[in-house]
């Protein structure tokens, strides 16, 4: 028995070490050919109305498009939208990026809306501040975008109108 169990104990060693050994990365957090992968879902390179004067494009996968570009419809889970933001205005000085991911329903806080909030330095390392992140996400999306005709389900959908100041 043992001399049955102790090779056969040894082949499974060995081949779950050929599968780890070839399991892709931890899956990253979004394609790096997402400029060709997904679309772009706003006018190309505009100045952002997030107030740090920086230029964004937005891509919206195929789960995203619709609902982002139309307002209407819904996010199903795994809808992705990503903001990359540069420093000038012809977008070739990439300095962050930040990507929302839908969840299922229930998934976050309340306050969280079922998306993820991330932040990434332009090599795609997610920036970690919990001093800001997610909660200054959440108050500008609440207070922008959270529904129309400001936006659609916390996106700030291309085309809004600006809110009126905060009082
Ligand atoms: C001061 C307001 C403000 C803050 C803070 C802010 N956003 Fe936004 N965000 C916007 C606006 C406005 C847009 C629409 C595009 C634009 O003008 O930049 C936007 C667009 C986006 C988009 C593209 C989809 C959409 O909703 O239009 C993503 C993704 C995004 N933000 C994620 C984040 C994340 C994650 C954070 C926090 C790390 C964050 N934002 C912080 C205002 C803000």
């Amino acid at each position: 028995m043992l001399r049955l169990t102790v090779p056969a104990m040894l082949s499974s060693l060995a081949l779950s070490t050929v599968l780890l050994g070839g399991c892709p990365s931890p899956s990253e957090p979004f394609p790096t050919d997402y400029e060709t992968r997904w679309r772009e879902a706003r006018t190309p390179c505009v100045l952002s109305h997030d107030h740090e004067l920086r230029y964004v494009r937005v891509f919206a996968d195929d789960a995203a498009f619709l609902p982002y570009t139309t307002g209407t419809g819904t996010f199903t889970p795994g809808a992705t939208l990503l903001k990359a933001e540069y420093d000038d205005p012809a977008c070739t000085e990439l300095l962050s990026y930040v990507l929302m991911v839908k969840l299922e329903p229930g998934t976050t806080p309340p306050e969280e809306h079922d998306w993820t909030w991330q932040r990434f330095d332009p090599d795609r390392t997610e920036i970690h501040d919990p001093r800001f992140i997610p909660q200054t996400c959440l108050d500008c999306h609440d207070y922008h975008c959270a529904a129309p005709p400001y936006g659609h389900d916390y996106t700030c959908t291309p085309g809004a109108p600006e809110p009126m100041p905060r009082p």
